[in-house]
């Protein structure tokens, strides 16, 4: 369906988990792009609703709640407040800002689900899924971590590995350890809901890989055709947890199950649009199930599968539903070289930048958008966030504003002058004007945000460029009416720039607004005629940019890693200990010192290195899972631990004799055990 023929679009963007502050990444995830796209689209007079809210459920909230001694709900109502408030101030302007422990979303997760119940959708399977004994609680996705069988991630959640998205169970991963008591799990038996999304891939393999091969984003792409093409095919995922936070299974035979948060979530989408149409007295239902409605879904790269793969399926077989137009997501954004972190403290955190750079919205959303993870990872640095500022947005966009406006007030008493007598450079210069609303469009039709915002500073250089070239402060000394004439041309470039730098700078758009005195204009009035005509009398102007200054951003290079080095030196969680054993029992274990003689990695695993060591007594191969942490190259020659005694086990083809020690980082990392100092190889430990 072509652009124009949209009667209606439902905007979403991911609902962010409430256990914990907001981030840059956050903001150059989805947020600013989604805003941008909206505003955008607000400004062509469509017809839009934009909805998001807080995720409340899930295991992400409920370990939160128990790492801080509060109640889950105490956790969310806190973060709800706090992540609102960010939005708000960074003018991400959501129609609806909802959250999924409201009542009118419990009620529409739980009829979708017994929807699906009736349909027959779902498979009852009685499994064995991971118990912790000393808890005595099942562990549900991230309760649960251990080393992704995918990648060798060492600290993979039970549901997802964050390094190589892969949608996990957490019977898949190895090693796994309880988050709750940092016990090993055992298997035991539960009954569980399971949409088994092998029967919807004809159909999901021809709506995203056919349909839309030519208008998704390729990254997107790119996850979906490994998910639809993989070859084990996709796995029946149950839509079901034992917890007791959540929305319950509203079936008799469920008591004390819960909706899989990511059964839940997406629906919140639907759940916000209601609150929001209730509110404001108008009908939710074309927003979602009139196929004249574009829906767009605005997320992260680790959200991919939910969105392209299970929420569509569960629409999809539901019925009543319309399916995304688009999901136009991001990569990840990084932070000065590093992946953000919210447990080692790596971050921009919104809360503290609005009181560090007090009026600096705009700044951020600019760099953010400027440096957005469209199609790869992309890093944010603070001396980039320095030079856009300094170079870009005080030198082009405020430097040209702020002329034109002080010499119209200079020279002109703050009224616009007349235009007259056209110059071949005013020709091609209006010309150039013109053109750039569209492109703009195009650009953000596409979602191509980068680039709509580089032409949106290419407009404005273009004004700025005009001005230094016909040089007004010049002319005014003997040509009254050449200098009228220039600064007129400034004056529309200057409001057609305030309407088209609405998306990306609103705070900055709004006050530029004012010093024109620009009556209420938008996307829609481009070719309706200028939008400041002569005579019109412009307000005071004031500067909208601000240089930032080398000890600002060298102060937030040095705040980052001093937080990092204080969250460092925190001791991780030691696991509880294990039970007495005797020292007979102790006493079996042949542990010696043994020197590695070789190592290469084992073929097809991420995961294992082989390596031949010398025990002192003989030559033993053993394989171990260290492949995520050392090359092959720096383990040869080194002396470290191993139990020597260890019955031999077949790994991947291959007979492993015994066990190199290693010590586990609270940070899911593996250190080597060496003797202090080189020691005769076979030495005993004792
Ligand atoms: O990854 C996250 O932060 C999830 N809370 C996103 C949920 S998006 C949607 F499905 F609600
Ligand atoms: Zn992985």
């Amino acid at each position: 369906m072509s652009e124009q023929q949209f009667k209606r679009y439902t905007v979403t963007s991911a609902l962010p988990y409430a256990n914990g502050p907001l981030h840059i990444g956050h903001l150059a995830g989805c947020y600013i792009p989604s805003d941008i796209y909206v505003r955008y689209l607000r400004s062509q007079g469509r017809d839009v609703a934009y909805v998001c809210g807080s995720d409340e459920h899930g295991v992400a909230i409920t370990i939160k709640a128990k790492n801080e001694g509060k109640s889950p709900q105490e956790v969310v109502d806190h973060y709800h407040e706090m992540m609102k408030s960010s939005f708000k101030e960074f003018g991400i302007s959501f129609d609806h800002y909802s959250r999924t422990s409201a009542k009118v979303h419990h009620e529409t997760a739980a009829q979708l689900f017994l929807d699906l119940y009736e349909k027959g959708e779902f498979v009852e399977q009685v499994t064995e899924q991971y118990y912790d004994e000393e808890a005595q609680q099942f562990l549900a996705d991230r309760y649960i971590e251990g080393t992704c069988p995918k990648c060798g991630y060492g600290q993979a959640y039970g549901d997802q590995c964050e390094k190589c998205g892969s949608s996990l169970s957490p019977t898949d991963l190895i090693n796994p350890v309880s988050k709750l008591s940092g016990s090993v799990p055992v298997l035991k038996e539960t009954k569980h809901w399971f949409l088994d999304l092998g029967r919807y891939t004809p159909f999901l393999k021809k709506w995203i890989l056919e349909d839309h091969k030519d208008d998704w984003k390729n990254n997107v792409l790119g996850q979906c055709r490994s998910w639809l093409e993989a070859g084990e095919g996709l796995q029946p995922r149950s839509m079901t947890r034992d917890m007791d936070w959540g929305i319950p299974v509203p079936l008799k035979e469920a008591e004390g199950k819960v909706l899989y948060v990511w059964f839940d979530a997406p629906i919140g989408y639907i759940s916000s649009t209601k609150e929001w149409a209730m509110e404001n007295g108008i009908d939710w239902e074309p927003y979602w199930k009139d196929k004249g409605t574009k829906l767009v879904h605005f997320i992260g790269k680790d959200n991919i599968v939910f969105h392209c793969i299970t929420f569509p399926a569960i629409l999809k077989t539901h019925g009543e539903f319309i399916l995304p137009d688009n999901v136009p997501a991001n990569e990840f954004l990084n932070l000065e070289g590093d992946k953000i972190s919210t447990s080692r403290n790596w971050a921009v955190w919104l809360h503290e930048y609005l009181e560090e750079f007090p009026g600096k919205q705009d700044v951020l959303r600019y760099v953010l958008t400027a440096n957005a993870p469209e199609n790869k990872d992309n890093d944010f640095t603070w001396k980039d966030f320095q030079a856009r500022n300094n170079s870009e947005l005080v030198a082009i966009y405020g430097n040209f504003v702020n002329r034109a406006l002080v010499l119209t007030h200079k020279y002109f008493g703050g009224r616009v002058p007349e235009r007259k007598g056209l110059s071949p450079f005013d020709q091609e210069t209006l010309e150039a004007a013109h053109d750039f609303p569209g492109k703009i469009s195009v650009a953000l039709e596409r979602f191509r945000f980068r680039e709509a915002l580089a032409l949106m500073m290419d407009f404005a250089r273009l004004g700025n460029k005009y001005l230094a070239d016909t040089e007004p402060w010049k002319t005014v000394k003997n040509d009254e009416e050449r200098t009228g004439t220039i600064l007129n041309i400034a004056l529309k470039i200057a409001a057609d720039l305030c309407v088209v730098s609405e998306p990306f700078l609103p705070h900055t758009a709004g006050k530029l607004a004012q010093m024109l005195d620009l009556p209420p204009k938008s996307w829609a009035d481009f070719g309706k005629g200028d939008f400041i005509m002569e005579g019109h009398s412009l307000k005071k102007p004031s500067l909208l940019f601000e240089k930032i200054e080398d000890d600002q951003v060298e102060a937030q290079v040095t705040k980052l890693h001093q937080a990092k080095e204080k969250n460092e030196g925190k001791a991780p969680l030691a696991a509880p200990m294990k039970e007495i054993v005797s020292f007979d029992d102790f006493a079996k274990l042949d542990m010696r010192v043994v020197t590695i003689l070789q190592a290469e990695r084992v073929k097809k695993s991420k995961k294992l290195l082989k390596l031949i060591v010398d025990t002192g007594l003989d030559k033993k191969t053993v394989l171990s899972g260290i492949a995520a942490y050392f090359t092959p190259e720096e383990l040869v020659g080194k002396q470290v631990t191993m139990l020597i005694n260890l019955a031999p086990r077949r790994m991947m083809g291959e007979l492993s004799e015994g066990m190199v020690l290693m010590a586990e980082g609270g940070d899911g990392s593996y250190k080597l055990l060496q003797p202090h100092e080189t020691t005769s190889t076979g030495a005993q430990i004792s």
